[in-house]
C-alpha cells in the first residue's frame, strides 16, 4: 500500500500532520492554537512556542489515526515556505530528525502549491492546464497550474491579501481574530448594496487591497461619529457590503484570466475559499459562462498537512528528495 509518507505543516499558526498511503490520505490532524485570539492577530514567538508543545502529539494522533507505525514511513516531509520563520523551523528541525532517525528520504513542500494541490486529494479533480485562484490570509495569487509540480504566477497582490483585507475590516468592526469566518457568517444575512466603497483598479492580474481598508477605515469613523451604536445596529449590512466588495475585486481579475488565457478550468484554493459568498458567485460564474470550477473540501481550505502529503506524493514519485541541509524559506515562491 506503500509509499507511505508522514507530511508536516506549521508555517503559521496551525500545527498539522497527515499521513498518506499510496496517493491516498490515511490521516489529517490538525491543532489550532488559539494563544493569539487575546492579542487581536499572530504573535510570532508565541506561534512557533505553540508548534514546539503541540508537535509530537500531532505526529503520533497522525499515525495512530492512520494505522502504521513509524518503521513503515517510507519519507517525511515538510512545509519550506512561505511562512515565519520560527514557526518553519520547529517543523523543519523536527521532520529533519525524524527522517535522519528512520534512515528515509526527507521532502520539501511549498504551501501555496500545496493549497492548489489539495484538489487532487478527493473527486472530481481539475484537468490540466487549470487557473487556480489561491486565497489566504497571507497571499492573493493567481496561478497557471501547468501539471502537478509546474506552475507560473500570473498575477498576485501588491499590498495585504486578502484574508488580511477580511480580518482587517473584522477587527475595525470589533470582531475577534481571524474575523473572515465572522464576517462571512454576519454577511449571509445582510444586504450586499448597502453601502459601496470605492476601488482601485491595479494593472494586469495584480490586486490591491490597502485602498479599501483604508476606506473601510474612514467609512466606520465618520458614521460611528454620527451615531455611536452605527455598527451594532448595521453589522449584517456592513459585513455582507465588505465582502461583496472583496469578492468582486477578486473576481474581475479571476474573468480576466480566463478571458486572457482561454481556459475554463478553475479552481480556488486558501483560507478563504471557504468564504460561502465567493464559493456562490462561483457556482454562478460555472453556470452563465460554462466554467468548470473546483472548490476544495471545506477542512483542506485552511491551513493542514493533508494538501502538503499530497504534493509530497507528486515528488516522491519523481523522485524529488532534498537533503539535511534543508532551511526554512520564509519567502519562498515557485
Ligand atoms: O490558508 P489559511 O488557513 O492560512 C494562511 O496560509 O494564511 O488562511 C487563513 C485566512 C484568514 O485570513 C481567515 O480569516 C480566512 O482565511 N478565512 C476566511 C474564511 N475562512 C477562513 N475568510 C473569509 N471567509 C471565510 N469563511
Ligand atoms: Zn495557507
Amino acid at each position: 500500500m506503500g509509499p507511505y509518507i508522514l507530511a508536516i505543516e506549521s508555517s503559521c499558526d496551525e500545527t498539522a500532520a497527515s499521513v498518506i498511503g499510496n496517493g491516498k490520505i490515511l490521516s489529517n490532524i490538525v491543532a489550532t492554537q488559539d494563544v493569539h485570539i487575546k492579542y487581536g492577530g499572530i504573535v510570532p514567538e508565541l506561534a512557533s512556542r505553540a508548534h514546539q508543545q503541540n508537535i509530537i502529539p500531532v505526529v503520533n494522533q497522525a499515525l495512530l489515526n492512520a494505522n502504521i507505525t513509524k518503521s513503515m514511513l517510507n519519507a517525511v516531509a515538510v512545509t519550506k515556505g512561505p511562512g515565519l520563520l520560527g514557526s518553519l523551523l520547529v517543523g523543519i528541525s523536527f521532520a529533519k530528525s525524524f527522517a535522519l532517525g528512520l534512515n528515509v528520504p526527507l521532502i520539501e513542500v511549498n504551501h501555496m502549491q500545496a493549497h492548489i494541490l489539495s484538489h487532487f486529494i478527493d473527486d472530481p479533480k481539475p484537468e490540466f492546464p487549470f487557473i487556480c485562484l489561491t486565497v489566504s490570509g497571507g497571499h492573493t495569487q493567481i496561478v497557471l497550474v501547468k501539471n502537478h509540480l509546474e506552475m507560473e504566477i500570473l498575477g498576485e497582490t501588491q499590498d495585504d491579501a486578502v484574508g488580511e483585507a477580511f480580518d482587517k475590516s473584522a477587527k475595525l468592526l470589533g470582531l475577534p481574530y481571524p474575523g473572515g469566518p465572522l464576517i462571512d457568517k454576519y454577511a449571509q444575512e445582510g444586504n450586499s448594496q448597502a453601502y459601496t466603497f470605492p476601488k482601485v483598479d491595479t494593472p494586469g492580474l495584480n490586486f490591491s487591497f490597502s485602498g479599501i481598508k483604508t476606506a473601510i477605515l474612514y467609512f466606520l469613523q465618520n458614521n460611528t461619529m454620527k451615531d455611536e451604536q452605527f455598527i451594532a445596529k448595521n453589522l449584517n449590512n456592513i459585513c455582507a457590503s465588505i465582502q461583496y466588495t472583496l469578492i468582486d475585486i477578486l473576481m474581475r481579475k479571476l474573468r480576466k484570466a480566463v478571458q486572457e488565457t482561454g481556459i475554463r478550468e478553475v479552481a480556488i484554493a486558501g483560507g478563504v475559499s471557504a468564504n460561502k459568498g465567493l464559493r456562490k458567485v462561483l457556482e454562478m460564474e460555472a453556470n452563465t459562462q460554462g466554467w468548470k470550477v473546483y472548490v476544495p473540501d471545506f477542512q483542506y481550505c485552511t491551513d493542514n498537512a493533508a494538501m502538503i502529503a499530497m504534493a509530497a506524493h507528486f515528488k516522491y514519485v519523481k523522485g524529488d528528495f532534498s537533503s539535511q541541509a534543508l532551511v526554512p524559506d520564509p519567502r519562498m515562491n515557485f
